[in-house]
């Protein structure tokens, strides 16, 4: 069969890798990709959310199966659109339909979602610029810090967590005054939660009862060792999580996993695909922070190594509602990934530095995340440039792998943290 694949980070040179090795697999296309994937299929011109030239595409490259990595496509609407096209409608695509993937393009939708079946999660409300006086009382009811989430899609930083009450009241203002532009023209205020946080990812075929609960993994965002400074789009991961024993990952399954898929078929919503569950284990309980409707990254670049299984065999169990009938076999060794990222990043950087070494890296995984081909060289094209995952008996044995190969990769003002999966 031909896949495309929609996307241009690690995430998808990672999905890429993992497709590209299934025996079902005749051609792969990742469209627009990076350096990474044009070595695993072949790269296309195109974006990801560029409906109408991907239609043109699948239909003139005989595509069986559309698989989406970042979550904008399917906000807003490419499942709907093949749905709704004679020619493309009995072609699979891997990812909710827009309204399964409100899930996390509203911050005030997910909640109440939750709270309609019973998921354990933060104590909120959701205001916006008439109910600004009653935010700023409610904000009075809670101790500190501060959670303020912007309702809509900020790229990652629509999330405020602040000290004091007056710095509260003061985003508060700013935010529904038009902060993040109408992404934050809502915004949900909730309870601070305290623990350690951990990413559960699902597959799910939209029949409300089928799905498959892939290897948990913990990423690390911010810039800085000891988790300090800003945050990133993520800097590492390691899988499995420590505290994620069998009967923590039971309380998962039965108050989180199996309530939110249940409670998309209750809801007539479409949902075939992955199922991101940004949980927090507080004291010994799940709660879930946030959904994302794909996977994670960096975390698939640590996930995809322990999944044992042919992933497409899962993907068509997706598509075609028996992935109940689909095995789904996981490695118990630990995978990490440790991302190189460009010198300033997530502040200004530079792009466009030669990068070499990547063909001394033994016994690791190279996923490209902001790379470009330039003249037949490879080159950084982004602040977070390639994810070095390996595995390993245990974490150390995974970490002290990726971190000797990561030494061999050459680009200028090249960073990384050396701590990552320290915490754990
Ligand atoms: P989100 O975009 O909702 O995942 O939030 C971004 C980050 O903010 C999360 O990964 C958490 O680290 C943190 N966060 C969000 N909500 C809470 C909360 N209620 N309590 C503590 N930390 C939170
Ligand atoms: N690693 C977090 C995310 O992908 O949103």
């Amino acid at each position: 069969m031909n896949i495309l694949l929609l996307g241009s980070g690690g995430r998808e040179h990672a999905l890429a890798w993992k497709i590209a090795q299934s025996p079902k697999v005749d051609h792969l296309y990742i469209a627009p990709g990076n350096a990474g994937t044009s070595t695993v299929g072949t790269n296309i011109p195109l974006k990801a959310d560029d409906f109408n030239g991907i239609r043109q595409f699948v239909l003139s490259n005989d595509i069986d199966m559309v698989v989406v990595g970042p979550e904008d496509p399917l906000v807003k609407g490419l499942y709907d659109f093949f749905h709704n096209d004679m020619q493309l409608k009995n072609i699979p695509l891997i990812g909710p339909s827009r309204q399964g993937a409100v899930l996390e393009g509203s911050k005030d939708f997910a909640k109440a979602f939750m709270q309609r079946h019973g998921i354990p999660t933060a104590a909120y409300r959701t205001f916006t610029g008439e109910t600004l006086d009653e935010g700023l009382k409610f904000l009075e009811t809670l101790q500190p810090p501060y959670v303020l989430k912007a309702d809509g899609l900020c790229a990652g930083k629509g999330v405020l967590i602040v000290p004091t009450l007056d710095e509260a009241r003061r985003e508060l203002r700013d935010m529904l005054g038009g902060m993040f532009g109408a992404a934050s023209s809502s915004v949900v205020i909730e309870e601070f939660l305290s623990g350690i946080e951990c990413s559960v990812f699902v597959l799910t075929d939209g029949t409300g009862t089928h799905y498959k609960i892939l290897p948990e993994a913990k990423d690390y965002k911010r810039i800085g060792e000891h988790d300090t400074g800003l945050n990133t789009g993520g800097m590492g991961s390691v899988s499995p999580v420590p505290f994620a024993t069998p009967e923590w990952m039971k309380k998962v399954e039965d108050r989180i996993i199996r309530p939110t898929v249940e409670g998309l078929k209750q809801e007539g919503i479409d949902y075939k695909g992955f199922i991101f569950f940004g949980l927090i284990n507080v004291q010994g309980e799940p709660m879930v922070i946030e959904y994302n409707v794909r996977m994670g990254d960096p975390e698939t670049e640590s996930v995809m190594l322990r999944i044992k299984s042919d992933l497409v065999d899962l993907l068509e169990g997706v598509a075609q509602g028996n992935l109940d009938r689909k095995p789904l076999e996981i490695d118990n060794r630990s995978a990490v990934c440790v991302m190189l990222v460009s010198g300033g990043y997530p502040e200004a950087y530079e792009t466009g530095f030669p990068i070499t070494g990547i063909e001394e890296v033994q016994n690791s995984v190279v996923f490209h995340a902001g790379t470009a081909i330039k003249d037949g060289r490879i080159e950084t094209a982004g602040g977070r440039v390639i994810a070095v995952s390996s595995y390993g008996l245990n974490k150390e044995e995974a970490l002290k792998q990726s971190f000797s190969q990561a030494q061999k990769i050459h680009f200028e003002k090249k960073y990384f943290r050396s701590d990552i999966g320290q915490d754990l």
